[in-house]
């Protein structure tokens, strides 16, 4: 039984903009069937201050402004999932930030199905247990820690 050697966890999944428009039942079903709960679920149009907010570790790269329009042009649905080692397990199912690499390494992960280019990538989720925290603060309390 993988909760003796995992505890349950929770990550924030955000299904991005484009994505949300033209994927949501299909990746809503994904996330069902791969046997996470949801804890809280909202649609949310991103502003600018709360974009710049949640990529802020990216602040300064080349893509920063980019990131920020491209995440801030209609809802996206934010997601609190909740499993046994939630934050690697929803990782693995989005597979690599870039499309073209997740074709090639994990045909089946969301990335490969829906993500249009490294930056149109579809789909968010935590890096680590103190970012998901940081980032369900941010988006379920609208609280800024730090
Ligand atoms: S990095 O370079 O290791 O910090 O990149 P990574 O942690 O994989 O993700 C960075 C987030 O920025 C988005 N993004 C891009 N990353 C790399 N290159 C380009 N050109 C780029 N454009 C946008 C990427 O989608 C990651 O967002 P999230 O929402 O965390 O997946």
């Amino acid at each position: 039984d993988l909760e003796f050697f995992f505890p349950v966890e929770q990550t924030l999944a955000v299904i991005k903009p484009d994505a949300y428009k033209e994927h949501k039942d299909d990746i809503l079903s994904y996330i069902k069937e791969a046997g996470f709960s949801i804890s809280q679920m909202k649609e949310t149009v991103l502003t600018k201050e709360m974009a710049e907010g949640f990529y802020k570790d990216h602040r300064g790269k080349p893509f920063f402004d980019q990131l920020v329009q491209y995440m801030c042009q209609g809802p996206s649905m934010m997601i609190i999932l909740s499993k046994e080692n939630a934050v690697q397990e929803w990782r693995d199912m989005m597979g690599p930030t870039d499309p073209e690499l997740a074709k090639q390494s994990n045909p089946s992960s969301l990335r490969a199905q829906f993500a249009k280019s490294i930056l149109e990538n579809a789909i968010h989720g935590s890096s680590n247990v103190e970012h998901a925290k940081k980032n369900i603060n941010l988006i379920f309390e609208n609280i800024n820690l730090e």
